[in-house]
């Protein structure tokens, strides 16, 4: 699919502001695989097409991720924001025609992170945090780090997303603490490729 075509096939599937904040995602991404030297065509489409799951109905996302075989383990289901991640993987890769398994990966990680991320992963989970249109406390300090430190970044990020989902009494998952724990013990050393 044409990129002009993938934009106009997200604008219908997603609300206004959702389709903002995709477009702040794919310029972000853009901006840090220019940073980091990760591929720019692919951070801008993965940045671009991360959220293609989120605005289905949370009851349609598990219909469709059923559908499509994906594995829902019990903290997916009782905290359904998570299924957008793997679902959105899956429809970009059967409604957007987009194959390319390091962009999917990066779509199907962004809702918790995981352990021994690549560049490219690192880059969506933290743009999706800093894109120009979030405002929380702290966004301003996080963008800074990401472009001095994207490693230092993420683990701020898991921080606050951690702290966020125990002060929520929510389920936290541990894929989101994998991530956290992998960047502390392995802090500057290499992604996988
Ligand atoms: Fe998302
Ligand atoms: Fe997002």
């Amino acid at each position: 699919m044409a990129p002009e075509d993938i934009i106009s096939k997200l604008k219908e599937s997603m609300d206004e502001g959702r389709f903002k904040h995709s477009l702040g995602v794919m310029e972000t991404s853009l901006i840090l695989a220019r940073r980091y030297g990760a591929n720019a065509k692919k951070a801008e489409l993965a940045g671009l097409i991360h959220d293609c799951a989120r605005d289905v109905p949370f009851d349609a996302q598990l219909k469709m991720a059923e559908n499509f075989g994906i594995l829902l383990d019990d903290i997916q289901k009782q905290e359904p924001v998570l299924i957008h991640g793997p679902l959105g993987a899956e429809i970009a890769r059967n409604d957007f025609g987009i194959n390319d398994e390091e962009i999917l990966n990066a779509v199907r990680l962004h809702t918790t992170g995981d352990k021994n991320m690549t560049l490219l992963e690192k880059i969506i989970y933290i743009s999706d945090y800093i894109e120009p249109g979030r405002c929380f406390p702290g966004v301003e300090d996080l963008r800074v780090k990401a472009f001095k430190d994207l490693e230092e970044a993420l683990t701020s990020a898991f921080d606050s997303t951690i702290r966020y989902v125990i002060k929520s009494h929510r389920l936290l998952h541990p894929r989101t603490v994998s991530a956290r724990n992998f960047i502390l013990l392995h802090k500057g050393r290499e992604e996988r490729t």
